[in-house]
C-alpha cells in the first residue's frame, strides 16, 4: 500500500460560523475544480463542525476534531466525545497536539485512552509527537519522539486508523522550522519506532505528517522528503490559497 499524502488543515480556536463556512466552501471549491492527488483533512473547532460538515458535501475532503474524550459520555462537563463526533460525520479526531499537552497537561497515557476511544467509535486518529526547544537543545530530540509514540499510539492503533504528526513545539506559529535533513531524521527514527513496536508492515504504510510553520514557500522541501507523508497545517490553513497552495507543491 503506498502512502497517499495527506494535506491536513487545524484551525485551532479560530473562525467565527460565517468565516469558517466561507473558507470551507472556498477549499471545496479550489479542490473541485483541481485534480489532486492527495488526501484532503480539515479540523474546524467544534463549534464549526456542523455547518463545516454541510459547506463541504459532495467532496471528498474529509473533517476531524481537534481533541476527544476517552468516555463516550457522561458527566464530563465541557468535553466532547468520540461517539458525538463521528454521529456529527467526523472521520478524524487529533490527539495529543503539543497545545494540549500544555494547556491541559495530556500526558502519553491519557492520549493513548483517548485513542482507544476513537478508534472504539470508529474514528481514525492523528497522534501528534514533537520537542520543546529545550528538549532540542539537550539532544533528547529522538528520545523524547520515540517515548511519545510509544506511549500515545494503543496496541488498537494501525496503519489504517493512526496518522502520527511530527510537530517540532518550538517551531508551531513560529515561523521557525528544523532543517529538512532533521525532519527527515525525525520521521525515519519514528517509523523505525513504530516498527518495533506494530512490525514493520505497519510501520511502512503508515503516515506521517510533518508540522510546525508549514506554508507555501517551505512545503516542497518537507514534503517531498521520503519519510513525509503531508502536512499537519495550522496558519496557513486559515486561508484557502495557501492551504491548496501546500498542496500542489506535491500533489
Ligand atoms: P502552524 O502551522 O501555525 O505552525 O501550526 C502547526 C500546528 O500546530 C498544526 O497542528
Amino acid at each position: 500500500m503506498a502512502r497517499k499524502t495527506m494535506i491536513a488543515g487545524n484551525w485551532k480556536m479560530n473562525c467565527l460560523q460565517k468565516d469558517g463556512v466561507d473558507l470551507a466552501k472556498n477549499i471545496a471549491l479550489k479542490v473541485k475544480n483541481n485534480k489532486y492527488n492527495c488526501e484532503f483533512l480539515v479540523c474546524p473547532p467544534y463549534t464549526l463542525l456542523y455547518s463545516v460538515k454541510k459547506a463541504l458535501r459532495g467532496t471528498k475532503i474529509a473533517l476531524g476534531a481537534q481533541d476527544s474524550h476517552q468516555s463516550d459520555k457522561g458527566a464530563h462537563t465541557g468535553d466532547i466525545s468520540p461517539q458525538m463526533l463521528k454521529d456529527i460525520g467526523c472521520e478524524y479526531t487529533i490527539l495529543g497536539h503539543s497545545e494540549r499537552r500544555t494547556d491541559h497537561h495530556e500526558n502519553n497515557a491519557l492520549v493513548a485512552k483517548k485513542a482507544q476511544a476513537a478508534y472504539a467509535n470508529g474514528l481514525k486518529t492523528i497522534i501528534c509527537v514533537g520537542e520543546t526547544a529545550k528538549q532540542r537543545e539537550d539532544g533528547e530530540t529522538l528520545a523524547i519522539c520515540a517515548k511519545q509514540v510509544r506511549g500515545s499510539l494503543p496496541k488498537e492503533s494501525n496503519a489504517t486508523n493512526t496518522v502520527i504528526a511530527y510537530e517540532p513545539v518550538w517551531a508551531i506559529g513560529t515561523g521557525k522550522t528544523p532543517t529538512a535533513k532533521d525532519v527527515e531524521d525525525v520521521h525515519a527514527a519514528i517509523r523505525q519506532v513504530v516498527a518495533k513496536k506494530f512490525g514493520a508492515k505497519t510501520a511502512n504504510n503508515m503516515r506521517i505528517l510533518y508540522g510546525g510553520s508549514v506554508k507555501p514557500s517551505n512545503a516542497k522541501e518537507f514534503l517531498s522528503l521520503p519519510d513525509v507523508d503531508g502536512a499537519l497545517i495550522g496558519g496557513a490553513s486559515l486561508k484557502a490559497d495557501d492551504f491548496l497552495a501546500i498542496a500542489k507543491s506535491v500533489c
